[in-house]
């Protein structure tokens, strides 16, 4: 099959590929041969000893030069990370100002910060500037960002994406209806009229890139039906639906926010986007933290994207996700970061934390069956009447890579057809100096012959990155085959 393809122009790599095809299963592919074609996408990925690979080889130009990296031993190439929910003008103050509940958290610390940006266009470059770079070294690769209201600083974001050579859904916000008086949109047709320019414009600026070096595009974005009027979301449910436009939005995040959709409208939050046509395979929800048995087959017949955002949640909702009853129902799920409301905007450790907090869930479940005191019988049949809640890391991984992806018709996995966009990870060096920090994540009884290293050796290994790694592993990064770090 490779033999037949035009190999002009491929670049190839050599080495260990490691990715998650479906939840809980992480595929360590060693001494493989992986081609990417000059659009950016794989065409080849097989063992470099079989006869495809080696056909491979001798029929490519340039197979033993510059087209070929070798990836190192000890090392492996791993898809990027997703983000799929970040505010990018929160970035200002990310880290900070945790300590209010959600609506005034909004009130008091978001919109103040969003209509700085709006108000400078140096103070939006110069953010954004350091949050392109900032998601590089994190090894993000794709983000579904939350923008501000005005269309200047959204624009300028998108350039800031596309020329970090980063993936991104770029999310003008629409707001008609917000509580700072400074900050907002008159009516629900300037709010319309400004979201069209958006789109206009970006597709403008985008026009003069070929098709496959497009990284960026429009998100439609209401903020959260607090904000926006039913008059607006209609608009921008047609909107969407006309331009072939995604959308995202929050929902579902926390009790006062619900409350509040319930007092105003007299209807659930879910029902509301329901009924409005929202909920379908193009859009993407945020938190979602109180989804229940109730809601999941909604979410399933729908094909909503979901992310869950960790961290945040543990601030600014009093609920946490049920991750692993949305795995169990084969719902599309990713990570964010929710910077602000999530402190840190690593998706590492976002991994983490939603193993953390499904383990505190199987805690509070258990103590819930009174499992330290009931008898051995009784424990027994109620383990086996209720199902576990935790979720491992090898989980967190899928969701961090093509649980994020899928959702946003994209990969997110190394098979041939998707889009060649990578972190290499190093495990270890021989050359650095022992016993500093994340580099000392090998293990010292390993063979020096690195194709001895066995399965278990790299499980393991991938693991203890995967708890203690961070941005000193990182060495390199490619987003649709090129090289951006
Ligand atoms: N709901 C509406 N706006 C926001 C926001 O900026 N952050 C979070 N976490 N929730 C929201
Ligand atoms: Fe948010």
């Amino acid at each position: 099959i490779a033999g037949s393809q035009n190999q002009e122009g491929l670049k190839l790599f050599v080495g260990n590929f490691v990715d998650t095809p479906s939840a809980g299963e992480l595929r360590i592919r060693r001494e493989h041969l992986l081609a990417v074609s000059p659009e950016g996408y794989i065409t080849h990925l097989a063992p470099l000893h079989s006869d495809s690979s080696q056909l491979l080889l001798s029929t490519h130009p340039d197979a033993a030069g510059s087209s070929l990296t070798q990836i190192p031993a000890h090392s492996f190439l791993l898809p990027t990370f997703t983000d799929l929910h970040l505010h990018a003008p929160q970035y200002m103050y990310y880290g900070t100002g945790l300590d209010l509940p959600l609506l005034q958290w909004l009130e008091q610390y978001a919109y103040k910060a969003e209509e700085r940006i709006d108000a400078s266009a140096e103070l939006a470059e110069r953010v954004y500037g350091r949050l392109v770079q900032r998601l590089k070294e994190n090894g993000t690769g794709c983000v579904s960002l939350f923008g501000t209201i005005g269309v200047r600083a959204n624009l300028i974001l998108a350039k800031k994406m596309q020329e970090a050579g980063l993936r991104g859904f770029i999310g003008k916000l629409s707001m008609d209806e917000s509580p700072r008086p400074t900050y907002g949109e008159s009516s629900a047709s300037a709010s319309l009229a400004s979201v069209t320019d958006f789109i206009d414009s970006l597709q403008s600026y985008l026009s003069s890139f070929k098709p496959h070096e497009r990284l960026v595009e429009p998100i439609i974005t209401p903020r959260f039906i607090p904000v926006c009027s039913d008059e607006l979301l209609v608009g921008l449910q047609k909107l969407g639906q006309e331009k072939g436009v995604r959308v995202q939005s929050h929902m579902c995040e926390g009790r006062d926010q619900m409350d509040m959709v319930m007092k105003s409208r007299g209807k659930r939050d879910q029902d509301l986007w329901d009924e409005l046509g929202f909920l379908g395979p193009k859009t993407l929800q945020a938190h979602v933290t109180y989804l229940d048995e109730n809601m999941i087959p909604l979410v399933k017949e729908r094909q909503l994207t979901m992310a869950h955002c960790p961290l945040s949640n543990a601030y600014l909702s009093e609920k946490q996700f049920p991750l692993r009853e949305a795995i169990d129902a084969d719902l599309q799920v990713g990570l964010g970061t929710d910077i602000a409301g999530g402190y840190s905007p690593s998706i590492q450790v976002q991994m983490r934390q939603a193993v953390i907090i499904s383990r505190l869930r199987e805690g509070a479940r258990c103590e819930s069956l009174d499992c330290s005191f009931a008898d051995a019988d009784a424990q027994e049949a109620d383990a086996a009447s209720s199902k576990n809640v935790k979720v491992d890391w090898k989980e967190a991984v899928y969701l961090a890579t093509r649980g994020g992806k899928k959702g946003m018709g994209l990969g997110g996995a190394l098979e041939v057809g998707m889009e060649f966009d990578v972190q290499l990870i190093e495990l270890a060096s021989r050359s650095s100096p022992s016993g500093t920090g994340p580099l000392d994540l090998f293990d010292l009884k390993v063979e020096e012959d690195p194709s001895k290293l066995d399965e278990a050796w790299w499980n393991e290994s991938i693991e203890r990155w995967w708890c203690n790694g961070d941005e000193r592993n990182r060495k390199g990064m490619w987003v649709q085959g090129k090289k951006i770090a």
